[in-house]
């Protein structure tokens, strides 16, 4: 298993950190048998498997029903859960109360919080000295989308390029072991990759970030029909798994399916009821 130290060691040698989602079973062990260093349970999946219109609805239970089922899955993969919406911001106490709750009931590495308020910087050094690893995440922060006024790319002018630079040096200070910009000018995200002295893990944020994150649906094509600029897709279930249903119903419907192999034969006729 990946530790801070691995992460660490992998920013100096520039040696791309690689993350993708995962929120079940399935998509979990597929991760971790491609040879993945690090799963987040992002809490996108509210988008991509519970098809709700954003990250806002997921709640805790969310998040540890799903983790749970990830760590199943990928039991020897780094795999990070994000706090979901309004889980950490409503006291101190309550959000160390339901961070260890994540933490403890599905067995993770680490978590993952958005933003660099007071409050969660403050949250980021409890959990930190708790033992708790803590992963951050600027620029677009999904969970804050209705107060930012979108999904837009964040940090174009000098003013808000210079706050997310500042927010990635707090994190760091108070702990973080890695952060994620997420829809960030490629070159803002060098120059906070250069001097920050922990990783980078970039969504929509360039080749020169110190790792990579990709949703899962969205790479393969899974369920998603847009995908966003940020984006490489490497498969196409969406396609291969309609092609595939339609092929079994048109067996079905024209008794090609299923043969006697897909069947279990009676060796004995005698034994079979007689209707005379
Ligand atoms: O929830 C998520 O999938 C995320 C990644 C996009 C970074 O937070
Ligand atoms: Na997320």
């Amino acid at each position: 298993m990946l530790t801070r130290l691995d992460l660490h060691k992998m920013k100096q040698n520039n040696d791309k950190i690689t993350m993708i989602t995962a929120y079940d079973y399935p998509s979990a062990k597929s991760a971790e048998a491609a040879g993945i260093e690090m799963i987040l349970v992002g809490d996108s999946l509210g988008m991509v498997v519970l098809g709700y219109s954003s990250t806002v609805q997921v709640t805790l239970e969310d998040m540890i029903h799903h983790g749970r089922a990830v760590k199943r899955g990928a039991p020897n993969t780094f795999t990070v859960i994000d706090m979901p919406f309004m889980s950490y911001h409503v006291s101190l106490e309550e959000s160390l109360t339901n961070a260890r709750e994540i933490f403890q009931k599905t067995d993770a590495q680490a978590l993952k919080v958005e933003g660099a308020t007071e409050e969660t910087l403050h949250l980021i050094r409890r959990l930190s000295d708790a033992g708790i690893p803590v992963v951050a995440h600027l620029g677009l922060t999904p969970q804050t989308v209705n107060v930012l006024g979108g999904y837009k790319v964040q940090g174009k002018d000098k003013v808000a390029a210079e706050k997310l630079l500042k927010e990635a040096k707090q994190v760091a200070e108070c702990g973080a072991i890695s952060v994620v910009l997420e829809c960030v000018p490629k070159e803002l995200a060098e120059i906070i990759t250069n001097h920050i002295a922990i990783p980078t893990i970039g969504i929509g944020a360039g080749i020169n970030c110190d790792g990579q994150v990709l949703v899962y649906h969205d790479i393969l094509e899974y369920g998603v029909d847009r995908l966003p600029k940020f984006v490489k897709s490497y498969a196409n279930i969406n396609e291969t798994s309609v092609a595939a249903i339609k092929a079994y119903i048109s067996e079905v419907k024209e008794e090609l399916f299923p043969l006697d192999k897909h069947s279990f034969i009676s060796k004995d006729k005698e034994i079979l009821p007689n209707l005379k």
